[in-house]
């Protein structure tokens, strides 16, 4: 039951989008477990959906920020900056059970809520790397993977399954999401920049460098300087996708195509940094092997995927019919449901 980050370095990929449809699919999926989510973006967009989305979702963020101390990531971050060397094993205090605030969301869900006090805090967090002992860096980089441990004691489980938003800028709070988590999931869309941005998950994380001579990212370096476990690639999501049978769809699908050959040659070249999906599957040594585990394709599902976030309804339990949010009424078809749910589905069952 490993620790996930959805991360990719560029906004507007759908992380926080996935985040909120990933964790309540899996946590309906798997009732027996308690499913943590922790949004460590500042924008707090996985929070706001699940949450209850626009109105609701906010009010609630508001709420939760709003508390002495805050019950989000801020809180939490808080109480590290005051005491950065010494694990105060409060993480469990910020906690919210979702379904306490929305109910269409499964009851066996838990969120660290989001905080824009976040990016105040940043300065300070950078601050405590570089001061005290002299593997501050390395304990710094530790604080989320404590607070998940502190959760974790709270429970009494053996192991808990989490999911991590994170903003797209590798921020410090970026790198502290990155260094707790077991395994990357890397949404993308289907244009030039989200190539670039593929590419520099590689070069941030992995030290796999674009051209001879270029410098390694401090995230890198001091990985390996302190003996860090970095995650492994879980999965490539090619996400947005639209299925018309236009040509811009299949200039899209161009793009989509070239991406994951992009990836593919990364696996050749350094299957290391990939996780082989723990299903009993040998790993894969041909590009359709490679494909089935590691390349998602999640379908756009326009007017049904809006009003899923806007109210905070996991597109997997969203109907068909009208429905009304922010004071106007809009209308899910089936056919809209029909492409992404299956999706939706189809990767959480692949997530162990
Ligand atoms: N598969 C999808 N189908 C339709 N809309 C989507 C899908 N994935 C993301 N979106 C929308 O795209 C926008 C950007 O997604 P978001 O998750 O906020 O990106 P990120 O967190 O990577 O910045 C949001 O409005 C979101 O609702
Ligand atoms: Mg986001």
């Amino acid at each position: 039951m490993p620790v996930y980050a959805l991360w990719n370095n560029k906004g507007g990929v759908g992380k926080s989008y996935l985040t909120f449809q990933v964790a309540c699919e899996y946590a309906r999926t798997h009732p027996d477990q308690k499913i943590l989510v922790l949004d460590l973006c500042p924008q707090a967009n996985s929070s706001s959906m699940l949450l209850g989305g626009m109105e609701r979702g906010e009010a609630a963020i508001e709420q939760l920020s709003g508390t002495t101390p805050a019950t989000t990531i801020s809180g939490y971050v808080a109480d590290r900056i005051v005491s950065p060397y010494v694990n105060p094993r409060s993480g469990s205090n910020y906690v919210t059970r979702v379904r306490g605030i929305n109910q269409n969301v499964p009851g066996n869900l838990y969120l660290v809520c989001g905080d824009e006090e976040l990016e105040m805090q940043a300065g300070q967090v950078q601050l405590a790397c570089a001061a005290g002992p002299p593997d501050a860096w390395r304990i710094v980089h530790t604080w989320i993977r404590d607070l998940i441990e502190d959760v974790r004691i709270s429970w009494n489980q053996n192991a808990i399954t989490v999911f991590i938003d994170c903003n797209p800028s590798f921020s410090i709070y970026t790198e502290l999401a990155i260094s707790a988590s077991d395994r990357l999931i890397i949404p993308f869309s289907a244009d030039g920049s989200s190539k670039r941005a593929v590419r520099s998950v590689l070069s941030l994380v992995y030290g796999i460098l674009r051209r001879p001579g270029q410098i390694q990212s401090q995230f890198f370096v001091n990985m390996q300087r302190y003996n860090m476990a970095r995650p492994q690639i879980y999965s490539y999501v090619g996400n947005r996708l639209t299925q018309m049978n236009s040509s811009s769809a299949s200039a899209f699908r161009n793009v989509v195509t070239e991406i994951f050959a992009e990836v593919f040659r990364v696996w050749q070249g350094n299957p290391a940094v990939f996780c082989v999906h723990p299903t009993g599957d040998p790993a894969p040594t041909t590009r359709q092997g490679f494909r089935r585990m590691f390349e998602e394709q999640i379908n756009d599902a326009n007017t049904a995927s809006v009003v899923s976030g806007a109210m905070g309804i996991p597109i997997c339990h969203l109907t068909a019919g009208s429905k009304t949010f922010a004071g106007r009424t809009v209308h899910v078809n089936q056919s809209q449901l029909d492409k992404q749910q299956p999706n939706i589905t189809d990767f959480v069952a692949k997530i162990e």
